[in-house]
């Protein structure tokens, strides 16, 4: 019996996971939060590619270093790693023990090649040094400055933090259905994801949502991430982009299959389709 939780407690966290999961008993009681987040909200490992592509077609070389703001568990920076030997990431978070998990879950398993990443404990906007090729800001978590003023102070910090050659990906969500309250549900493998768009203010666009997982025992996790926004539109936000210096900012529009639905290919465009919800990139340019 000890002998087993001792072995039990060597697996890293993602095979301890996926044990649970092959078994059915993976609950609210014994699931990692940050490995459920993971595996539901983030695709690292296409989004690290897309900024790749985008920056070599843009400056004709490959970027080295990427600057991954509110990385929490710096998937991003371990994904970016994993590209090219030459290419290095700084995460920056202000949640010491978010950071500490990214540090023995996604950096611990890079073996050497973890030093190629540095994490900074601190507020993005307090951040200006090593100035990076790319500057991400992923998950909306821009959202949470919802004032001008806000955003602008910390656009202003991206754009003196990017290199000449600087690039800088934001994401961005809207549609009408980003502005009714409702819950969407999505079958992942051992349990379910929810994302619950709680409240929405017409006057000030300030949005509460929440994410809930529920499991195949019955057991929840309700508001286990919780989400206090401004949705900003995609023209404002080019707007105060210019406003604080980049030289130019490009919507990249999502395109769809012979279906309708999208096809996880972004392009860049003038125009967007009326999409009841869309996810959108910004890319804007130093
Ligand atoms: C929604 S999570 C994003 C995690 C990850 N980057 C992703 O793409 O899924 C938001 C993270 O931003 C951090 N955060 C929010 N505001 C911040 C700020 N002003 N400075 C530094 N970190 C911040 C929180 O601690 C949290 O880890």
């Amino acid at each position: 019996m000890g002998g087993d939780t001792k072995m039990e407690q060597k697996k890293t966290v993602a095979e301890r996971m996926a044990k649970l999961v092959r078994k059915g008993k993976l609950t609210a009681q014994n699931a990692d939060l940050h490995w459920l987040y993971e595996k539901s909200v983030q695709n690292a490992e296409v989004e690290v590619e897309f900024i790749n592509e985008v920056y070599e077609k843009t400056f004709g070389r490959k970027p080295v270093s990427l600057r991954e703001d509110f990385c929490g568990t710096a998937n991003l920076c371990a994904e970016w790693i994993k590209l090219d030997d030459f290419k290095t990431a700084l995460g920056v978070d202000y949640d010491e023990p978010t950071l500490q998990w990214g540090r023995e879950n996604n950096l611990a398993p890079l073996g050497d090649r973890a030093s190629g990443i540095t994490l900074v404990r601190d507020d993005v906007r307090n951040v200006r040094s090593p100035q990076t090729d790319v500057l991400a800001a992923t998950n909306f978590s821009w959202w949470g400055f919802k004032t001008r003023d806000e955003l602008a102070g910390y656009l202003r910090n991206c754009h003196a933090s990017l290199k000449d050659e600087g690039m800088m990906m934001m994401d961005c969500y809207g549609g009408p259905e980003a502005q009714i309250p409702q819950e969407e549900e999505r079958e992942q493998d051992g349990f379910d994801y929810i994302w619950d768009q709680d409240t929405f203010n017409p006057i000030t666009n300030e949005i509460t949502c929440y994410i809930d997982f529920n499991f195949e025992d019955g057991s929840k996790m309700k508001k286990a991430f919780s989400y206090d926004w401004r949705l900003w539109s995609l023209p404002e936000t080019c707007d105060v982009l210019k406003e604080c210096g980049f030289s130019r900012a490009v919507i990249y529009w999502e395109g769809t299959d012979e279906d309708g639905e999208p096809d996880g290919e972004f392009q860049p465009s003038l125009e967007g389709d009326l999409a009841p919800a869309w996810v959108a990139y910004i890319l804007a340019f130093k």
